[in-house]
């Protein structure tokens, strides 16, 4: 992927971090995060999937060798890069769209247009009602971030980029229903928690009939 770096992401601190993580690193495995695989297992609706802080994605590429139309977004290009040539070797470049942006800018063209919306590894607080909105009508929510115990093993995390107790459950948009929530213990690199969500269906149903939270 080549394109010229928007001046506004040139000197983004978040970028220049992961660029040099990704440009330093001894190359990515691109092993699907086990969320994604289990998102995808719960068989979303068809439609395209958005990976956000998606990084060189081995779920993106899961996604796509599934045949589906996937749109990543990452602020590091070196990422996008990396995530580029691997698609292309994998000969499923054309299914990717990649979108080189800030999330904290960043919007989906119009709510509902995915049948999977996934983030592992990113929070920020204001991204994450948006990111649900874009699960279409029986679309998956699949969410990964560090929560705020992990700032015990990792006491420079700021406090914004980890899920307050209930999160990020307790600001899912109405008409969500949580499929499964864990917390996932790391005393090495700091705890995280898991959120799997599914939108209801046309007509405020789930699909097993059932009615969301209101
Ligand atoms: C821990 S990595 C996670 C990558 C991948 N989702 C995974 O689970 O392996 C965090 C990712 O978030 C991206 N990121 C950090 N800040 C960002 C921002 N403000 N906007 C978009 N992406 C961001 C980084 O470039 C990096 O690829």
């Amino acid at each position: 992927m080549t394109e010229d770096v928007p001046p506004r992401l040139a000197g983004h601190p978040d970028r220049i971090r992961w660029n040099a993580k990704y440009a330093g690193g001894a190359g990515p495995a691109f092993v699907p995060h086990p969320l994604a695989a289990r998102a995808l297992a719960l068989a979303p609706p068809d439609g395209p999937v958005l990976d956000l802080a998606c990084g060189p994605s081995g779920a993106a590429l899961l996604a796509a060798g599934q045949g589906r139309r996937v749109t990543a977004v990452d602020v590091s290009d070196t990422a996008l890069g990396l995530l580029d040539a691997e698609a292309r070797r994998r000969g499923v470049r054309g299914l990717l769209t990649l979108v080189h942006a800030d999330l904290g800018e960043w919007a989906a063209d119009g709510p509902g247009g995915f049948a999977l919306v996934l983030c592992t590894g990113f929070w920020d607080r204001p991204v994450f009602g948006p990111a649900a909105r874009a699960a279409g009508p029986g679309g998956v929510l699949a969410w990964e971030a560090f929560t705020i115990a992990a700032r015990t093993v990792r006491p420079g995390l700021p406090a914004g980029w980890c899920l307050a107790p209930g999160e990020p459950a307790s600001l899912l948009p109405p008409g969500f229903t949580v499929l499964g929530e864990e917390d996932v213990p790391d005393e090495r690199h700091g705890a995280k928690r898991r959120l799997l969500a599914r939108r209801a269906g046309h007509g405020g149903h789930d699909r097993n009939g059932e009615h969301g939270p209101a």
